[in-house]
């Protein structure tokens, strides 16, 4: 498929003729985290399936819908429900909520993701900030024809994960129980958990953490200059660092317990945002 401009651009007008107002922050919810959309104040929501030219969510635990209101007076858009490569879409469809969330406007992107722990070191429960991504696998969500509007044909991503945002998601976490790591997040296209085989190459390569999301949506933004914060949840050590299976289950249950703390975090962020990103 040959997305031009105008395909993205419908989905946004159909948006604004919803929505009378621009936001300020978009926010993806990983597996599991839904209930900071229970905080949004205001709300104005929308399915994924009523917006042309958008997605579907397909996996459990991912709403499918995007939810427009107010978090600690900023207006914020977030994606309940997110887009996985192993849901059978092409990477180039993966850049379309980011873009769809660029031309509404949004300055910032706060992505948050559920990742198996590769560094031995972390626990369950445990946050990290993405500092940096590996992706060797799939391809990249760029690939086929520039639109110059968004962006230009090679970028750089040397920050890509804006340390300005890290250095505030930082401050913002003290107080909140929450355990603040920093370090390298690696895609792996999933829907399989990785072998240990694959998670050894991982540490050895210098992640920290594994998951299925996130690279895609980063790196739209990274193209369009929009400001990219991550916060990875640790939902379980990574396959092979303990003798047990990996169950979406333990996905579930760690992702839950940390969810609260998490929101408070995330609104704290949003509160003060702006000292650092110009909204
Ligand atoms: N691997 C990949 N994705 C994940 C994991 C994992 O161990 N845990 C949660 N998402």
């Amino acid at each position: 498929m040959d997305y031009t401009l105008e395909y993205f651009q419908k989905s946004a007008d159909y948006i604004r003729a919803i929505v009378p107002w621009r936001p300020e922050v978009a926010v993806v919810l990983g597996s599991f985290l839904g209930p900071f959309a229970d905080a949004i104040e205001d709300p104005i929501v929308i399915e994924y399936g009523d917006i042309p030219n958008f997605l579907v969510s397909t996996v459990q635990g991912h709403a499918g819908k995007l939810i427009f209101g107010t978090v600690a007076g900023r207006r914020v858009v977030c994606m309940s429900g997110r887009f996985h490569s192993y849901e059978g879409y092409d990477f180039e469809q993966l850049v379309i909520p980011v873009r769809l969330f660029r031309l509404l406007g949004a300055k910032a992107l706060i992505l948050t993701n559920a990742a198996g722990a590769v560094n031995t070191e972390y626990r369950p429960g445990d946050i990290m900030l993405v500092s940096d991504h590996i992706k060797l696998t799939g391809n990249s969500p760029l690939r086929g024809r520039n639109i110059d509007a968004f962006g230009p044909r090679f970028f750089d991503v040397s920050h890509m994960y804006t340390p300005e945002l890290r250095a505030l998601a930082r401050e913002c976490a003290e107080g909140t129980g929450l355990t603040l790591r920093e370090g390298v997040y690696m895609f792996f296209t999933g829907p399989q958990f990785e072998t240990p085989a694959e998670i050894r190459v991982a540490r050895i390569l210098g992640a920290d953490a594994v998951g299925m999301s996130t690279v895609t949506e980063a790196l739209t933004a990274a193209h369009c200059g929009m400001p990219v914060l991550c916060l990875s949840v640790m939902t379980n050590m990574a396959a092979g660092v303990l003798d047990q299976p990996l169950t979406q289950e333990e996905v579930l249950e760690t992702a839950t317990t940390v969810a609260a703390r998490l929101s408070v975090c995330l609104k704290k962020i949003i509160e003060r945002i702006g000292e650092v990103v110009a909204l």
